[in-house]
């Protein structure tokens, strides 16, 4: 991305010159560990090279006013730092609104107002997390302009409670600490119970990460993620009947097969049978993966996506489809990524296949679905940084 294009477009729209700093925040692609996070499970995730960028400059006055080449038909969005509340017409700003409002709840002194221009290159509506990207990008940018002392972990939790509270969807923690500590040519071990973290070579030169975006809007998709989040609350109170857990985190698989006669609504064993094999699944992949066995780490990928599909049904045809298409053109491994009910899915291929593999999967899902699929091969950059 040309900075000085957009110092250009920042110049146009708000007539200042001076004071201008950019940061930037990456989406993210989660390898494996998909619906864990919200029950105190593991993920897999890595941060990308696309993401959001924000031009910022602070105001001598208390004015909040966001643009968004994105979405430049809305125009400038001004709010004003001390009277922060959601309102359905300022759309994707607030984003930006609720991370200004957290930061102030939790005691951080934000007394100037800002002038933001973002731009993002993450597909729309892909489900690569341009939301967190926002809000990481949002975070670093006013630790820096109001000298902060605040660590990238706590502006993570912090970014994950805006968009709980002030956006009132109620995602796990993934996002924001993919967005926020991802490292170049690494995935990270997240375990999201403790925070605990570790980080894992993701090796380029023979494998590539694909995302296939089955161009699906992924209508639904809140409120279906609730219900999944309060199908797998309850599977946790009836298994808490007689076990000391806190979370399906806690459970290893016999551990679950024993005790899951205490979950007696069917639809929410089967939910809470993925939590747990999932995470533990997760576990085993990286494991397999630190040992240089790939093809493992793949085959628990596919295990991963017919789990999401069977047990916790977030996938759907397209999905699917591409899924399928991929496993029948060579990917080491594949399966659908992020909250599901559309968005993208994510495969592993070597190198020396892909164009094959694009067209292949690409023709095939065309034909079945009707409309194209579009396909990215990932690059793994760091998380949130001042560029
Ligand atoms: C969305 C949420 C994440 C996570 C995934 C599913 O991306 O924002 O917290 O729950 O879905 O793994």
């Amino acid at each position: 991305m040309n900075n000085d294009s957009l110092v250009k477009d920042f110049m146009n729209i708000f007539k200042e010159d001076e004071g201008i700093y950019t940061f930037f925040a990456p989406g993210r692609v989660n390898l494996i560990g998909e619906h864990t996070d919200y029950n105190g499970g593991h993920v897999f995730p890595c941060a990308l090279n696309f993401g959001t960028y924000a031009l910022v400059r602070k105001r001598e006055d208390s004015k909040f006013r966001m643009v968004s080449k994105n979405f430049g038909n809305l125009g400038i969005i001004e709010a004003d730092i001390n009277s922060l509340t959601y309102s359905e017409e300022d759309d994707w700003a607030n984003y930006p609104k609720g991370i200004i409002k957290t930061f102030k709840d939790a005691g951080y002194l934000i007394d100037k107002g800002l002038e933001v221009l973002f731009f993002g290159n993450i597909p729309n509506g892909a489900g690569l997390s341009s939301s967190a990207s926002i809000e990481l990008v949002m975070s670093i940018a006013i630790r820096s302009l109001f000298s902060l002392n605040i660590d990238m972990i706590e502006m993570v939790k912090l970014s994950q409670k805006s968009e709980n509270e002030f956006n009132g969807v109620n995602c796990g923690i993934m996002d924001q600490f993919a967005c926020g500590m991802g490292r170049k040519d690494h995935a990270i071990l997240l375990d999201t119970n403790t925070l605990d973290y570790e980080y894992a070579p993701i090796k380029s030169d023979e494998i590539s990460i694909i995302i296939a975006n089955t161009n699906k809007r992924r209508s639904l998709a809140d409120s279906k993620y609730n219900e999944r989040r309060s199908q797998c609350e309850n599977a946790l109170k009836a298994l808490q009947k007689k076990l000391k857990i806190t979370c399906l985190g806690d459970l290893s698989e016999e551990e679950f097969e024993k005790n899951k006669y205490l979950i007696q609504n069917e639809i929410e064993r089967k939910r809470a049978k993925h939590a747990v094999y999932e995470n533990q699944r997760t576990i085993k992949a990286v494991k397999a993966l630190k040992e240089g066995n790939i093809e493992l780490f793949g085959k628990f990928m596919n295990e991963s996506h017919i789990s999401l599909r069977d047990d916790y049904e977030v996938t759907g045809i397209e999905l699917d489809t591409l899924v399928e298409a991929a496993w029948e053109s060579g990917a080491i491994g594949s399966r659908m990524t992020g909250a599901g009910f559309g968005g993208c899915t994510v495969s592993l291929v070597r190198n020396s296949e892909i164009e094959k593999f694009i067209k292949k999967v690409g023709e095939k899902y065309e034909k079945e679905i009707g409309h194209k699929g579009d396909f990215y091969v990932a690059s793994i950059g760091d998380g949130a940084r001042q560029v």
